[in-house]
């Protein structure tokens, strides 16, 4: 199957100029002015763009947690993410307590196997390094392409690890080339606190952002950062929320070490007033890192515009507020933590980064596709627009409105965390290596069709032709 993209403005993170381009098979075969070939399929893109496939490093679909299983499974979620003009995610493997991490990729293998839309990685969330045996398994998973492993810092009791299993987890990482994600929070400080407040009868959700203060953030931000640095391994601190968090990280990246940071769509936008709707609505924005006062968020604007930040992740993990969220209708601390959002991570980002002047749309390519690939193992194969690359395309009509809603989004979840919001711009045609998921915005993806994509190390490329499999 051949695909000809005729005139569209093709944008990279670095570039935006108008040009066909040639798909063949699986890749990007020719990009050039006017081009004389014949293709299967010719689709006029003249005053569209022509953007990268995005790819989404931080996502929870099927995962069990807080007492019961995130909505999104493999089809649900990654159809959602499809039809947002995502054409790979990278999903969080949990290593259950006392497994070994080939039988947790084995489980999480299963819950993609034929049901898969868009291309996905795995990182591994370690929750138990007991004993060599399973350090020396840790080693060894580069090789199986899985190069990136988070660790919590936080969700005491649940996956919480300790110092010393960090630490012991940098040096495996700086050892065998991968990549070390941390959830960081002082899950101590945060226990007694939530402890505290319950006994003092405090149970709506709003106690989840009072008990989990910027300051824990910030702290195990710096202390992930100074434990990397005797590791001597690469460190990436996702869901970056607040300025005592984006401090640490400054000042790392100034001083060159090898750190690096992400924020997710939703701390741009809902703020921690959102926690005190009533009649438990602020139970929708129970994820952690809480929503913060809102002066954070022209701190993170500034981030990612100034690389301080360097990608930007949904941290989608989808419950449903009627039935799930509701688990924790009399103690907070039972409410499932996370959010929805894989849908609509381009949308939100294009209306108010791109088109109200925040960041170039060079800069939005290379937060939510060029970055995420090259940082993941994913990169040149993933995240740019070239010859040879995976032909994973967005046509992407910038003119376009659309009203965001969970009436018309294609998660389970049962709302949308930017209900009624008004975006100008949504993607019209989404391409997954050479295959058209998403048409006129309607999906048309077959399942199963998604393939698991071995990534390679820190600083090393993937490149494109390799086998996958
Ligand atoms: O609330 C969140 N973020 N849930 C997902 C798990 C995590 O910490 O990323
Ligand atoms: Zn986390
Ligand atoms: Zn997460």
């Amino acid at each position: 199957m051949s695909i000809l993209i005729r005139g569209g403005r093709v944008v990279t993170a670095a570039d935006g100029y108008v040009a066909d381009v040639l798909v063949e098979g699986e890749r990007i075969a020719l990009i050039g002015t006017d081009l004389d070939v014949a293709a299967d399929r010719t689709i006029d893109a003249a005053g569209k763009y022509v953007l990268p496939g995005c790819i989404d490093p931080h996502t929870h679909l099927d995962m069990p947690f807080g007492g019961t299983v995130t909505v999104d499974d493999f089809e649900s979620g990654q159809g959602s993410a499809a039809c947002g003009g995502t054409t790979c995610h990278v999903d969080f493997c949990i290593q259950g307590q006392g497994q070994t991490f080939a039988q947790a990729l084995e489980g999480w293998h299963a819950k993609a196997n034929g049901k898969t839309l868009i291309d996905y990685g795995f990182h591994i969330a370690i929750t138990d390094l007991a004993d060599q045996e399973r350090l020396d398994e840790l080693a060894t998973l580069p090789e199986q392409g899985i190069t990136s492993y988070k660790l919590f810092m936080a969700y005491k009791g649940v996956l919480q690890v300790d110092d010393e299993t960090l630490f012991r987890a940098m040096q495996v990482a700086a050892a065998s080339g991968a990549l070390v994600m941390v959830h960081a929070e002082n899950g101590d400080a945060i226990d007694v606190l939530v402890r505290e407040a319950l006994s003092q009868g405090y149970t709506e959700p709003v106690w989840h952002a009072r008990t989990r203060p910027p300051e824990t953030e910030g702290e195990a931000t710096n202390r992930a950062i100074q434990l990397a640095r005797v590791a001597g391994c690469a460190l990436y601190v996702v869901h970056v929320s607040c300025r005592e968090a984006v401090e640490p990280i400054a000042i790392a990246r100034e001083k060159g070490w090898d750190v690096w940071g992400e924020t997710c769509t939703q701390y741009f936008f809902v703020d921690y007033s959102f926690l005190e709707r009533p009649n438990f609505e602020g139970a929708k924005y129970v994820y952690t890192p809480p929503p913060r006062p809102k002066e954070n968020q022209d701190v993170l604007w500034a981030a990612v515009k100034n690389d301080v930040l360097s990608a930007i992740s949904t941290d989608h993990c989808a419950f449903l507020w009627d039935g799930q969220k509701t688990l924790g209708r009399d103690d907070f601390s039972k409410i499932p933590n996370g959010g929805p959002g894989l849908e609509n991570r381009l949308h939100m980002i294009h209306e108010f980064g791109v088109r109200q002047g925040r960041i170039s749309l060079n800069r939005m390519v290379e937060l939510l596709a060029t970055n995420p690939a090259k940082l993941f193992g994913l990169y040149p194969r993933k995240g740019t627009v070239a010859v040879g690359s995976d032909a994973d395309l967005v046509v992407f009509d910038p003119e376009k409105k659309l009203t965001l809603s969970a009436s018309t989004h294609h998660s389970k979840a049962d709302y949308n965390l930017f209900e009624g919001t008004e975006v100008t711009g949504t993607p019209e045609i989404v391409i997954r290596r050479g295959e058209i998921l998403v048409e006129n915005g309607e999906l048309v993806a077959r399942p199963g069709s998604g393939r698991f994509i071995p990534r390679a190390r820190v600083g090393e490329e993937l490149k494109p032709g390799v086998a996958v499999g």
